[in-house]
């Protein structure tokens, strides 16, 4: 079988900053000492009011493009993660790809929640197997600011917004991404929940919009800290014995940023100092399936992420939905 490559990464933050003493000066019942305590986060990045997820996905994707060295005509597919989406149709890959002037390019959006971009990764890759696509720009972004009940203090501290895209292609030259692998419970999926717009309640009315229904739920917060972190652990596991690596072998662990305390608790798991875990979460929060990817490629670009360094990436959200890629830079 053809070997996947990576052959560029991409991210875009936008320059809003809403720290956790901005949620407090906004008349929410909290504070910074919780919300650092609690979840590992100190602020997150908003989009502008006329920016779209698109957008966010554009500027991502125009810095992978040019660390690959590619041109938006040399792109076959377009993968979206999101649960953000500019609109439900067409989907935000589509807006991406009229913005980027891909023409050439197929495109499609996956509703995995915050393992939206593992998924876009595993789907583009069958796709570079199967022989229709030489070239796939696969993305996640999100501006989950918009789903936020902003006077929800359990949820409305975690979110930020963002973007992060790579390109994958099958040549024999670039990063090696070793394997990915995906996994569903949809029995579950209702404890993290955007009830409202869809087929299910009545299209929006101004009941729903009062009820919050066009909010993102998080019913099962606590129980779903403890299924995220056996999921991120099993991810992690069936990722190193897939490749036939230990977990010594792991240089860097980059894993969908929910909460700190899930990151030191893998990490006592597993008997990995933090040091090796690539943390962006204090600086961005939960941009749910963009926050690995923003991640990966700041490591990529700091020079944290060296030649031959193996990379874990574990996700895991709502839908459920969790899953990992292995990579060898
Ligand atoms: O991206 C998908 C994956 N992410 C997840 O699955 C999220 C997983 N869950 C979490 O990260 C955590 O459960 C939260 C950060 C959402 C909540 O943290 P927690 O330590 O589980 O807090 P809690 O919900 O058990 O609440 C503890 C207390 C409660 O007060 P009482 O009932 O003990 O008086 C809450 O009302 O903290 C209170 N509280 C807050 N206090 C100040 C909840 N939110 C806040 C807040 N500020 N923002």
């Amino acid at each position: 079988m053809k070997k996947i490559r990576i052959l560029g990464t991409g991210s875009y933050v936008p320059p809003k900053v809403l720290t956790n003493e901005d949620l407090k000066n906004m008349g929410l019942d909290t504070s910074d000492e919780w919300i650092v305590q609690r979840t590992g986060i100190k602020e997150r990045r908003l989009a502008g009011q006329h920016e779209a997820t698109s957008d966010l996905a554009l500027e991502a994707s125009k810095k992978a493009l040019d660390m690959a060295g590619l041109s938006p005509d040399d792109i076959d597919l377009i993968i979206v993660g999101t649960i953000t989406p500019d609109t439900h149709c067409p989907a935000a890959a589509n807006w991406l790809q009229a913005k980027l002037n891909a023409k050439r390019a197929v495109n499609f959006d996956i509703t995995a929640a915050c393992s939206g971009f593992i998924y876009a990764m595993h789907t583009a890759s069958q796709f570079i197997h199967a022989g229709s696509v030489k070239k796939a720009l696969v993305i996640g972004a999100e501006v989950m600011s918009r789903v936020v009940n902003w006077k929800d203090r359990t949820t409305c501290i975690l979110w930020g917004d963002g973007a992060g895209a790579a390109i994958l292609t099958a040549d024999n030259k670039g990063h090696q991404l070793l394997s990915t692998h995906v996994h569903t419970d949809g029995e579950n999926g209702k404890d993290l929940l955007v009830p409202g717009g869809g087929s299910t309640v009545t299209p929006i009315t101004k009941e729903s919009v009062e009820r919050g229904d066009h909010y993102l739920n998080m019913i099962g917060a606590n129980a779903s800290f403890r299924v995220a972190v056996r999921h991120f652990l099993d991810s992690i596991m069936e990722s190193v014995e897939h490749n036939k690596v230990t977990i010594e072998d792991i240089n860097w662990f980059i894993p969908h940023q929910a909460n700190f305390r899930m990151f030191t608790s893998i990490a006592k798991s597993i008997e990995v100092p933090i040091e090796r875990f690539y943390i962006t979460l204090d600086r961005y929060g939960n941009s749910s399936s963009a926050s690995c990817a923003i991640a990966l490629d700041e490591a990529v670009r700091d020079g944290s992420i060296k030649e031959k360094n193996h990379v874990c990436m574990p996700v895991f959200g709502g839908g459920l939905t969790w899953g990992s890629a292995l990579i060898k830079w």
